[in-house]
């Protein structure tokens, strides 16, 4: 997939999921903008990519704060074709004691579902919000929401409630964006094996005494084991090749679509 000359801006890229999207937007030949909340990971993620290539320090989840960020992109770029709402879990300083206790929603605080719904599903609207007047008609926005969207999520429900929102978001953003022929999908990744999962991780550990002896790690490759079929963690380039497709002519006609990249975990649900 050639996406030479194309601008394409991904949030929340400085590490993890992101960092591996832009890795393959960049192989695509794409020209690439890295955000994030956390500037030094932003300059050195775009850095490191093997093309035109800026970091900026910008938060998804404010309208002006993305507004000023693109107005930066095209300037610099050229006119964004492509915005990947990448940008999730914990915000900067992750806390997973809110984000990753095995709460029930009747447990949980206003503060808390607030919170989780400002990171995980605001971003996504925030950012498209700013994008849309900057963008180039016939461009693309892909959003990444989880698995956690598809079914019950009774360990993380805001989280789940919040990525069912990106999901809804996307189909309507399908329908209101087609008449300017830009393309709206979803991908909902499965596990992998992020610093948002080793929180996690480390979290599951802290409240199950029998893991006591066990690392981060391998608590990760047990869930991974236990469900998924296909065997074996998803990566950030398994993600970011299905992002790079939806951005890309061949998938011209598909729009308001939801994968899952899971290896198989949710037809067990
Ligand atoms: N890791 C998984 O197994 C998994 C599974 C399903 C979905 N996801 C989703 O993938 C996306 C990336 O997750 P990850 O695992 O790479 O997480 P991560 O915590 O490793 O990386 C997230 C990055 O986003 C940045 N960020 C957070 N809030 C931001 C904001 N408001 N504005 C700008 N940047 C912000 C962080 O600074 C960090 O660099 C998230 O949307 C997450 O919900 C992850």
């Amino acid at each position: 997939m050639d996406l030479t000359d194309k601008t394409v801006l991904i949030t929340g890229a400085g590490r993890g999921i992101g960092a591996g999207i832009a890795s393959c937007f960049a192989g695509a030949g794409a020209k690439v903008a890295v955000t994030d909340l956390d500037d030094a990971l932003a300059q050195d993620t775009a850095s490191a990519l093997d093309t035109q290539a800026m970091g900026l320090v910008a938060d998804a989840s404010s309208q002006s704060s993305m507004a000023d960020c693109i107005e930066r992109v095209n300037n610099e770029l050229g006119t964004l074709d492509v915005l990947v709402n990448n940008a999730g879990v914990g915000g900067l300083d992750l806390d997973y004691a809110e984000v990753a206790q095995a709460i029930a929603v009747t447990g949980m605080s206003d503060e808390a579902w607030d919170e989780q719904l400002l990171y995980n599903l605001r971003t996504a609207f925030s950012s498209s919000n700013a994008a849309i007047p900057r963008m180039n008609d016939g461009g693309s926005i892909v959003n990444i929401a989880s698995i956690a969207a598809l079914g019950p999520s009774p360990d993380l429900p805001a989280y789940g409630a919040a990525k069912a929102g990106v999901v809804h978001l996307t189909k309507t953003l399908a329908s209101q964006l087609a008449p300017r022929r830009i393309r709206v999908n979803c991908i909902c990744p499965g596990l992998l094996w992020t610093r948002a999962w080793e929180m996690l991780a480390a979290r599951i550990q802290a409240s199950q005494p029998e893991m006591a002896n066990m690392t981060p790690r391998q608590i990760f490759e047990g869930v991974v084991a236990q469900s998924t079929p296909l065997g074996g963690e998803q990566t950030p380039e398994d993600i970011g090749n299905l992002a790079v497709f939806y951005a890309s002519d061949k998938a011209r006609m598909i729009t308001g679509q939801v994968v899952s990249v899971d290896g198989g975990i949710t037809l067990q649900r």
